[in-house]
């Protein structure tokens, strides 16, 4: 299959340029798988700091970014922007943007067509809530999370998508290996009959949700986990261990 490897770090609205100096130091004294894709998720304000102390394999992500270039929209930032300081990657959609900043999935949608038409590459995240899945809803909530995307763009190329149950983010309680293999693995299946098979073979799924150094080897050896997205582990030197665990 072939798909590269890729860990993201999403440190979220976490740090201050001292510490953000730590994490860049461990990350230079890696040592770091080098057939793994590595992006650290950055709060806006550090982004061309870290781009500039940042190891040459390690990649920049913004957090969010909106959907047109320029404009009116107070304390937003564009892809345009991003592109301009060198950024080359954004997450978008995550659940913390869609709970607690109301982000629907028309808006996530709207901001990765864009983001893509821009010259980004996409994180894209998507997830049930603990009330979705003990609904049975689960695959439900993927599917339709994914189809919104898939209404608003065609070339699925600069897109890895993040699986991250809500219930797993920052709480500790991590899916097991196969809960998110199922899921995972649901997923391609979908992809490849309301997609393409070729996105569906190609596209990688990160899991995301309370992945840690202790975990992470044995959720990378599921066939469709091709990669996490990691919060809380990613601010200290565990982050190096996640990175590795792909065998
Ligand atoms: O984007 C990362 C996820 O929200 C996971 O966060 O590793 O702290 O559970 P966590």
């Amino acid at each position: 299959m072939g798909r590269k490897f890729v860990v993201g770090g999403n440190w979220k609205m976490n740090g201050t340029k001292s510490q953000i100096n730590e994490i860049l130091a461990f990350l230079k004294q890696g040592p770091l798988n080098e057939s793994t894709e590595i992006i650290v998720g950055v709060p806006a304000i550090y982004l061309d700091h870290v781009k500039s102390n940042a190891p040459a394999n390690v990649e920049v992500a913004a957090q969010n970014c909106y959907k047109v270039d320029k404009g009116a929209f107070t304390g937003e930032i564009s892809p345009v922007m991003l592109k301009d300081i060198g950024v080359n990657w954004v997450i978008l959609g995550h659940s913390e943007r869609r709970q607690i900043f109301q982000e629907s999935d028309e808006l996530v949608a709207e901001k990765v067509s864009f983001a893509l038409s821009n010259g980004l590459r996409v994180i894209a995240c998507i997830g049930e809530t603990l009330q979705e899945r003990e609904a049975g809803k689960t695959e439900e909530v993927v599917f339709r999370q994914t189809q919104a995307i898939a209404n608003k763009i065609k070339d699925w190329y600069d897109v890895v998508i993040a699986y991250e149950p809500v219930w797993a983010i920052g709480t500790g309680k991590t899916a097991t290996p196969q809960q998110a293999q199922e899921v995972h693995q649901a997923l391609r299946q979908w992809i490849s009959q309301n997609i393409s098979p070729d996105v569906a073979n190609s596209i990688r799924i990160q899991y995301g949700g309370s992945v840690t150094g202790a975990n992470a080897q044995e959720l990378a050896s599921q066939p469709d986990i091709d990669g996490f997205l990691v919060g809380g582990a990613s601010l200290k030197p565990e982050f190096v261990n996640i990175v590795n665990a792909r065998q």
